[in-house]
This record gives C-alpha cells, sequence and structure tokens, in this order.
C-alpha cells in the first residue's frame, strides 16, 4: 500500500532535514524548511488532506495565493522529522487573497508551523516572481561558525561576501551574487520577514546576525549545497582567524576575476574592493 512518504519532494524534504541535523544545524527545535509544491504534487497527496482552520500569516504573500507548502512544525526537532514525520511537518494551503493559511496533513498532534512562516512565505514570493517560479525552497538553520563570525566581522553584505569568497574556490561560483547580513532582529515576526526578503532580492542567501542564515534554491541539493558551503568556509575563516588571522596568501581580486571569466559567472565589482 502506498502513503504519502512514497511522494519524491516528501523523501527530499526528509531527508535534507535529517542531513541538516546529522551537520549540527539544528539544535534542540533550531531551524525550519519549507517547499513550495508543484500543483501536480499537490493533486498527488489531496486524498491524505484534512483541512484545519485559516489562520492569519502575520504578514501578505498575494503571489502566493493558492500555493500549498510542505513545512517543518514550530517547536518541533529536526531530529525527529525521519522517524515521526506526522508530528513534525505539515502541508499547509494559502488562501487567495495571501492572507489566511491552513494546515491540510501532518502535525497530528497539534502545533502551526514553523514562527519564522512569515520570513519563509516573503522570502518563497520574492524568489517565485524573480525566477520565474523556479525556486521552491527556503532553509533556516544555526551553523555555528557563520554565526561567530556575525560577532567579529563589520555586519555588511560586502565584507561576508568578500571573506567567504577568499576562504574557497568554489565560493564565488556557489553564489556568485554574495550574500546579504541582517542585522539582530527579534526572530519570528514580519520586521525580520521584511528585512530578508528584501535581501532576497539580491542575494540567495541571507545571514541573520548572532542567530544563522536562511538559504533559497530551486530544489533540496541546490539549497542545502549553498547552505553547506557557506558553513564550510565559514568554519575555514573561523580556523584562519583562530591561527592568528594573518594570510600569507590569499585569492586576490584579479584572481577572481579570473576565475569569473573560466568559469561564466559575473561576480560584481562592488565585493572585489582593495583592502
Ligand atoms: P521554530 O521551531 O518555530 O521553527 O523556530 C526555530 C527557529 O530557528 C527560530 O528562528
Ligand atoms: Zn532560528
Amino acid at each position: 500500500m502506498s502513503t504519502i512518504y512514497d511522494n519524491e519532494f516528501m523523501q527530499g524534504f526528509m531527508r535534507m532535514a535529517d542531513d541538516g541535523f546529522q551537520q549540527g544545524w539544528h539544535e534542540r527545535n533550531g531551524g525550519n524548511l519549507s517547499y513550495r509544491m508543484k500543483p501536480e504534487e499537490a493533486e498527488a497527496v489531496k486524498s491524505y488532506f484534512t483541512p484545519k482552520e485559516w489562520q492569519p500569516i502575520g504578514t501578505s504573500v498575494p503571489k502566493l495565493a493558492g500555493e500549498f507548502f510542505l513545512v517543518t512544525g514550530s517547536g518541533k526537532y529536526f531530529r525527529n522529522v525521519m522517524i515521526k514525520p506526522e508530528d513534525s511537518i505539515c502541508i499547509i494551503e494559502i488562501d487567495d487573497r495571501g492572507e489566511n493559511y491552513r494546515i491540510m496533513w501532518g502535525l497530528v498532534n497539534g502545533g502551526r508551523p514553523t514562527s519564522e512562516l512569515p520570513s519563509h512565505l516573503m522570502n518563497h514570493e520574492v524568489k517565485k516572481v524573480r525566477t520565474n517560479g523556479k525556486y521552491r525552497v527556503i532553509y533556516h538553520g544555526h551553523p555555528a561558525n557563520l554565526i561567530a563570525l556575525t560577532f567579529v566581522l563589520p555586519l555588511e553584505d560586502k565584507v561576508f561576501t568578500r571573506e567567504l569568497w577568499e576562504m574557497a574556490t568554489e565560493c564565488p561560483v556557489v553564489f556568485p551574487d554574495g550574500l546579504g547580513v541582517v542585522p539582530w532582529m527579534v526572530p519570528g515576526g514580519r520586521d525580520i520577514a521584511v528585512a530578508t526578503s528584501k535581501l532576497m532580492e539580491k542575494y540567495d542567501a541571507a545571514v541573520w546576525a548572532h542567530h544563522g542564515l536562511f538559504a533559497a534554491g530551486e530544489d533540496f541539493d541546490l539549497t542545502f549545497g549553498l547552505f553547506h558551503t557557506i558553513e564550510k568556509s565559514a568554519e575555514i575563516l573561523v580556523k584562519v582567524m583562530s591561527m592568528g588571522g594573518v594570510k600569507r596568501q590569499t585569492i586576490t581580486p584579479d584572481d577572481f576575476r579570473n576565475l569569473a571569466k573560466d568559469f561564466h559567472v559575473t561576480l560584481p565589482e562592488e565585493f572585489l574592493y582593495e583592502k
């Protein structure tokens, strides 16, 4: 007998949550994940739906009207997603105005979608428009090295981008647009969602100072890979800084320009400043 979990998007979502936990990015209930389902995916699982009451999203996402999302639950642990998904995650539907959501499946023991739902949905809205519907995944976690850097680096996009690019040759190829930085803000509300989604107009990832990282992408592999690459690079920078912080040699602005040519990426000059 087939189950809702036989669907590929369900498998991909659960595997990503588990991979993130194994990486150490999801202590306790830290982090949240959302996936904008394709119409045929919603159709394929609709026999499992039992709609609950409409609830306010806390912000407005009119361009997501009528969409279905698979989302982690608030207060739920990523380490449990694989073993008890029906308790940890849910499918929600957005109403025709983009103001309310209702749970259609999951969270069988009660609860609600992640407290960061406003940030997830506002990021989805920006990315859906900007990528012509290609981007479907928004991912938030608490990676220790990147968070550590938010205590010692200036909280500026251009500094985080350049310093992380310098730590691993693949970085400018993986996130050529750079990385945004949100100063410390109260999580879970509309204000931080507005600030983050503004950065998502320009970047695929945004750091939340002293908190974590938001990443956006086309599918689970690309979004997880982006998050992983950024945190790996942050780990190298933390090591370099811990070794005294003096670089005997590094990747220079001209090296980046040459890399851009060969790898057919455009690297904005604003990140290739002289230091
Ligand atoms: P939730 O458990 O509500 O998803 O919150 C976790 C988190 O990381 C908040 O930023
Ligand atoms: Zn968080």
